[in-house]
């Protein structure tokens, strides 16, 4: 690990254009459930990807509906993890550093970075599902501790329901995102991916992008996953540890000297 570590350091230290492509493990420490997680409470007997479709908006809208607004809250009362830091003091410290991001909770930002790019939308950003006009977001619904349905406000332009502004399961991906994601993965010399399963296309397809165009591809994660095999460094353990010690091996605080 320390060896793999110190490769990892180096790589960030001489990178001239850094990609980190985070997951939701980035999130987790935060107390933000991850999608492989069991669904607690009322979602119990769901499961996140049969809840996170258009086919389960237009079957059940409260049931969706309040499955995001309870997530809203749950989001709105998490705190960004030192690995959010650490992620914003390397866009900060790393030359071109470009964060790619599959979450919809908003931590990365409320820890300083800049908005980054987003391939699944955000909890942040409902729109009309009839004519997309975006919508304002409401007050979080009253809702009991463990969740429950909700009924969607109504578009103020055309009345249609107004849907999460997340990308469900079978939709495209928003293109400019996608666009400036794959650019960025082409042209960077490292991409750190914290916290992804590596198994949700087209987004899995960036690290490995990245690694088929030259980059040096770092891998954060406490499990093994399919991107083991195109990482060049693997450093097992969670972003909350693991990219804080990565910031100070790259960037290491000069001893005081005294006179
Ligand atoms: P997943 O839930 O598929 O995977 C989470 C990953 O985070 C796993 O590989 C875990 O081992 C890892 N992990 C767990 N705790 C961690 C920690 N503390 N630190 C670092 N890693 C940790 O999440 P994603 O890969 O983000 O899509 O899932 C991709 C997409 O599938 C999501 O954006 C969502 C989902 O269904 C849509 O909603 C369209």
């Amino acid at each position: 690990m320390r060896q793999s570590m110190d490769v990892a350091a180096q790589a960030l230290r001489e990178a001239q254009a850094v990609v980190v492509f985070t997951g939701a493990g980035m999130s987790a420490e935060s107390g933000v459930p991850t999608f492989r997680d069991a669904l607690t409470g009322l979602w119990e007997r769901f499961d996140a990807t049969e809840l996170a479709t258009p086919e389960a908006f237009a079957r059940d809208p409260d049931l969706v509906w309040g499955w995001y607004e309870w997530r809203r809250a749950m989001v709105m009362r998490a705190r960004p993890n030192p690995g959010h830091v650490a992620v914003a003091t390397i866009a900060a410290q790393a030359p071109g550093c470009v964060l790619v991001t599959q979450n919809v909770d908003d931590l990365h930002e409320r820890a300083g970075s800049r908005p980054p790019i987003r391939l699944h939308g955000s909890l942040f950003a409902p729109r009309c599902s009839g004519c997309a006009t975006a919508a304002v977001m409401g007050e979080l619904a009253d809702q009991p501790a463990e969740g429950g349905p909700v009924p969607p406000p109504r578009c103020e332009n055309c009345g249609a329901r107004i849907r999460p502004g997340v990308v469900w399961f079978g939709e495209a991906l928003p293109e400019a995102s996608l666009v400036d994601a794959v650019a960025a993965a082409r042209t960077c010399d490292l991409l750190i991916t914290v916290g992804t399963s590596g198994v949700v296309y087209p987004a899995a397809e960036i690290p490995r992008l990245a690694a088929r165009s030259g980059a040096t591809v770092v891998q954060i994660n406490p499990q093994r996953t399919p991107l083991d095999e195109v990482a060049t460094v693997n450093l097992p353990g969670t972003a909350a540890s693991v990219l804080p010690a990565l910031v100070d091996a790259a960037w290491p605080v000069p001893p005081r000297t005294s006179v």
